[in-house]
């Protein structure tokens, strides 16, 4: 089986990789995401792709945007957290790069990985929800990755969660993503210092100081023990539990899978997450419960999804994705 690239398009950064038929990462790349325009976000792309091209028999590319992506998987219509408006992204692409490309959301890429390869295999109804720059969603229905009329189904990082609360990028208020992602860790950590608690020397030490507040920074302190982290990242886990509980009242899913940056925290944001889950389902004590799950690949299912949808949709017969 040929090669694939995959490149996960993210707030922060992009991650690239060579994948095989069996989904393993046989090489990668790494870039910080240009948050100046869509070009240098492409100029980015194209970079980390011809890098890694040559020393592999790559055959497509698949790239895992943080953004909505529309049916035919080649516009990205808006992104809150990147510059896309409309961005023919598929063809700015396809002129820089000679290689089949698809263009597809970042969370589904990431869910469609779980389901094929990791936490999700064999799941009739799998939830995905990432955890990084904000929240992304995918939902794999009967082995099939649902996109809705329009290519847009899964955005539940902005469904309100709280009417009139944290303005969030994508011009609404309250939206999940402000309670429940690494920028919501961010911005609660930054509000503390700001406040001059008191308990916030021992944070401010373990990362290094108050610029130095970012989501895997604090991730990192608390799996190292560090208690303002913990409790921060239990805040997350508590908001995320009541999100799924909504969720599951919609779709009643078997499995959920957690992944993206934000759940390298492991327990500490999942044991929370679980609790809050159960005391906010409708039915609960009268129903199965979803099982919620690490994703298997944390923040390489985006890539590893992107890589395997490109393949599916451009090199195996139509009708098997
Ligand atoms: C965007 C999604 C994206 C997610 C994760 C959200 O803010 O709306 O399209 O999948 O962030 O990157
Ligand atoms: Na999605
Ligand atoms: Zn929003």
């Amino acid at each position: 089986v040929p090669y694939s690239i995959g490149v996960d398009i993210g707030g922060t950064k992009v991650a690239a990789g060579v994948v095989n038929g069996q989904g393993e990462i046989v090489e990668r790349e790494l870039a910080a995401t240009p948050s100046r325009s869509a070009v240098a976000v492409e100029d980015t792309i194209a970079e980390v792709v011809r890098k890694l091209r040559h020393r592999h028999r790559v055959e497509t590319v698949g790239i895992g945007a943080a953004g909505w992506v529309d049916t035919d998987q080649a516009v990205v219509r808006f992104s809150p957290h990147l510059a896309w408006r409309q961005e023919p992204l598929k063809q700015r692409l396809e002129q820089r790069i000679d290689l089949p490309l698809i263009v597809d959301n970042d969370a589904n890429a990431a869910a469609w990985a779980e389901y094929r390869y990791g936490a999700g295999k064999g799941a009739s109804v799998m939830v995905c929800i990432t955890l990084g720059t904000g929240i992304g969603g995918g939902l794999v229905l009967n082995g099939q990755l649902f996109r809705g009329s329009y290519g847009m189904a899964g955005e539940w990082g902005h469904m309100i969660a709280v009417p009139g609360g944290q303005l969030c990028e994508c011009g609404n208020r309250g939206c999940w993503e402000q309670y429940a992602s690494g920028n919501a860790l961010v911005r609660d950590a930054k509000e503390l210092v700001r406040s001059g608690s008191p308990v916030v020397q021992g944070l401010l030490d373990a990362v290094g100081g108050p610029d130095q507040i970012t989501g895997p920074a604090i991730t990192d302190a608390a799996v190292n023990g560090e208690p303002l982290a913990r409790e921060l990242l239990a805040d997350i886990g508590r908001w995320l539990g009541v999100g799924i509980a909504n969720l599951a009242a919609a779709l009643d899913p078997e499995l959920v899978v957690v992944g993206g940056g934000v759940s390298a925290a492991g327990d500490l944001l999942l044991i929370p997450t679980k609790e809050s889950f159960q005391r906010t389902l409708t039915g609960r004590g009268f129903r199965p419960q979803a099982r919620i799950e690490l994703a298997t690949f944390r923040n390489d299912a985006g890539l590893i999804g992107a890589a395997d949808l490109a393949r599916h949709s451009l090199i195996e017969p139509p009708g098997r994705v």
